[in-house]
């Protein structure tokens, strides 16, 4: 810096330096194409490290009479560069938000995005409809809890300690005496305890095994039924299945009942009906029936004495009939879906073709 002892020339360099910063300022205002560029000169000359302040730095060495007078250059200068960075950038605001107007304009012709709608999960359809076709007939629901006494699963329905569905590798056992139930069946045995017959109940809900594949999940879900009375007969429960499969399935669906074994049920029956695919003519490539022109759909039989006797009945006195169905072998028969799991994946593009 050429300031020199009397201090004159140091007063009239920083003037001249004011004049010269000033003035390439004012060229690189005037020469800026928006407002951004505008805001960079602006901090390169006036902010707190611009080039005013730099040069304001030297005034330590201005004699200090002579300091007004490059104070008032230096504020001249600011004034006036200031003056023009705010009309340039209102000029350019207004620009600005005239292009950002027409650039993001709404066009109100485009068609509106889908309104995605909730829907009853497959599942819960399945149980409404078994719920409803039931309910004409005079059953009402009722519920059991998931985790159940080893007694009420197994021994108080006549499952026996030795029998294979109550090994480690088919039930989750979760404490002393308690199991993750594997049926909706203790819930018949919970109904009879209740000793307010007649009762008519039909008992929905989740039940676990451990069992893993496209056709068994380790949680699932029955629906028990249960009719006891005075004089309920065998032919009663087929005249009841009957309404139902045709409620279900159709009004032309017959219903089999083939001999099997439950322990709970004497005797017991697997319950099938006539495939409701193949409703004319049986094909041999049937994906529901696998050509046999049956699919199965539940197991059923008259309440064995054994419930009635732990339950303090006198099986003279009463009879009943159970059946127990799976929600999901019944909704991947209705909607053929070929692999369970697909139920409990929370996948919309599956769930969406239900609702
Ligand atoms: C029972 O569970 C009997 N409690 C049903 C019953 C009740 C019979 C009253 C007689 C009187 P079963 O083990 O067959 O029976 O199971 C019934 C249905 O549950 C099967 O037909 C099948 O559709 C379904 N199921 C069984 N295991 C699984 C599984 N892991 N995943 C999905 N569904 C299953």
């Amino acid at each position: 810096m050429a300031a020199s002892s009397s201090g004159i020339s140091a007063k009239q360099d920083l003037i001249s330096q004011l004049d010269k910063i000033g003035a390439l300022a004012e060229a690189e205002l005037q020469s800026s194409g928006n407002s951004e560029a505008i805001e960079k000169v602006r901090v390169g000359f006036l902010g707190k490290k611009g080039k005013l302040s730099e040069v304001l730095r030297g005034l330590k060495d201005v004699d200090p009479k002579d300091r007004p007078a490059v104070g008032a250059k230096a504020n001249e200068w600011k004034a006036r560069l200031e003056g023009i960075i705010e009309s340039r950038k209102s000029e350019f605001g207004s620009q600005e938000l005239l292009s950002k107007i027409q650039s993001e304009r709404i066009d109100i012709s485009l068609p509106s995005r889908e309104q995605h709608r909730g829907g009853l999960h497959p599942l819960t359809q399945t149980t409404l409809e078994i719920v409803r076709a039931f309910a004409r007939l005079g059953f009402d629901v009722t519920t059991g809890p998931e985790i159940d006494t080893e007694f009420l699963t197994f021994d108080a329905i006549n499952i026996p300690k030795d029998h294979p569905a109550r090994d480690m590798q088919d039930t989750f056992f979760v404490g002393p005496g308690l199991v993750l139930r594997t049926h909706t069946s203790p819930v018949q045995m919970r109904t009879l305890l209740a000793k307010k017959w007649p009762v008519r109940i039909l008992a929905p809900g989740a039940v676990y095994r451990c069992d893993n594949d496209a056709t068994h999940s380790p949680m699932f879900h029955q629906i028990e039924g249960l009719w006891v009375d005075r004089g309920v007969k065998m032919s009663d429960l087929r005249g009841v299945l009957d309404f139902f499969a045709k409620e279900i399935f159709g009004s032309k669906t017959k219903v089999r009942m083939r001999p099997s074994y439950f322990p709970f049920v004497e005797p017991g029956a697997e319950i099938d009906v006539s495939c409701f695919r193949c409703v004319k003519t049986i094909d041999s490539h049937c994906p529901v029936c696998k050509g046999s022109g049956w699919v199965e759909i539940l197991g059923a039989g008259m309440v064995h004495p054994h419930l009635f006797e732990v339950a303090g009945y006198d099986p003279a006195e009463v009879t009943g009939f159970a059946f127990g169905l799976g929600i999901e072998r019944i909704t991947m028969l209705l909607y053929q879906i070929p692999d369970l799991r697909l139920m409990f994946q929370g996948d919309m593009r599956f769930l969406k073709q239900f609702s």
